[in-house]
């Protein structure tokens, strides 16, 4: 059925060619970003069991999908990226890790038609969706999960004061500069410019509207949050 012309249409985000850039993309997480230990700190949470499913959306180059694959029975990565997929795919059979569904979707159009869900992980990806759009993707995800069922959802989220912008953004900016190079600096730039990252009261208000209660609310440099987060 085609998608009602009103509703947004998400492979126009504004942000990275993701299909072009896998590789990269994935290089440059490792380098960045403590992804292992962001890996753990979820699984933790989660405390999987292995009859169950899970769905991942916005998976990237898969590296959550494949850790979560050897905890549960069967892991359900959503991604609208041709290109990312393919890339973790490749890892997924690397790695030999079968029980990975590589599913090409979106927050607003993938229905889910497999085993029930025991959790839904999103990170770093809902901020492709205007607010009005997140709350919509927030509700989809809730209609997918039982009672009890959880979300794990971590994105570029500000908490800082907003009052104060100009100078914690040239100060956040410049300090990336220094730790990580001017090109990474500029992507933060360009992300604050052109994405649609909100503030962390929004997201949680939209979290608690969806049917959520968060456990645990983590943020970090006022530029970063995750939500851990049961479905009530
Ligand atoms: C910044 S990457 C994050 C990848 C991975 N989750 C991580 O933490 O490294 C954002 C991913 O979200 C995907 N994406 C963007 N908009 C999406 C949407 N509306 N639905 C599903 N995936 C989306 C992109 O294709 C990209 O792979």
């Amino acid at each position: 059925m085609p998608a009602p012309a009103w509703q947004y249409h998400e492979p126009d985000h504004p942000g990275a060619d993701f299909d072009a850039l896998a590789e990269i993309y994935d290089r440059n997480m490792q380098k960045f970003r403590d992804v292992q230990g962001e890996i753990v700190e979820i699984l933790d949470f989660l405390a999987l069991r292995p009859d169950q499913s899970i769905l991942e959306i916005g998976t990237g180059t898969g590296e959550f999908a494949l850790a979560a694959a050897r905890r549960c029975a069967r892991v359900y990565a959503v991604d609208l990226s041709a290109g990312m997929l393919r890339y973790a795919e490749k890892k997924a059979q690397a790695r030999g890790v079968a029980n990975v569904e590589f599913l090409q979707d979106g927050f607003l159009t993938y229905r889910h038609e497999g085993a029930p869900l025991h959790a839904i992980v999103s990170q770093i990806a809902l901020h492709h969706l205007p607010d009005f759009w997140k709350q919509i993707a927030l509700l989809r995800m809730a209609g997918r999960l039982a009672k009890g069922g959880k979300l794990c959802l971590r994105d570029v989220v500000y908490s800082f004061d907003p009052v104060k912008h100009g100078k914690f953004l040239d100060e956040f900016i410049s300090e990336a500069s220094e730790r990580a190079g001017p090109q990474f600096a500029g992507r933060i730039s360009d992300h604050v410019r052109n994405e649609y990252s909100t503030m962390d009261w929004i997201m949680q208000g939209m979290i608690e509207r969806a049917g959520f209660e968060t456990e645990r609310a983590k943020h970090s440099h006022g530029f970063f949050a995750l939500y851990l987060c049961t479905k009530i």
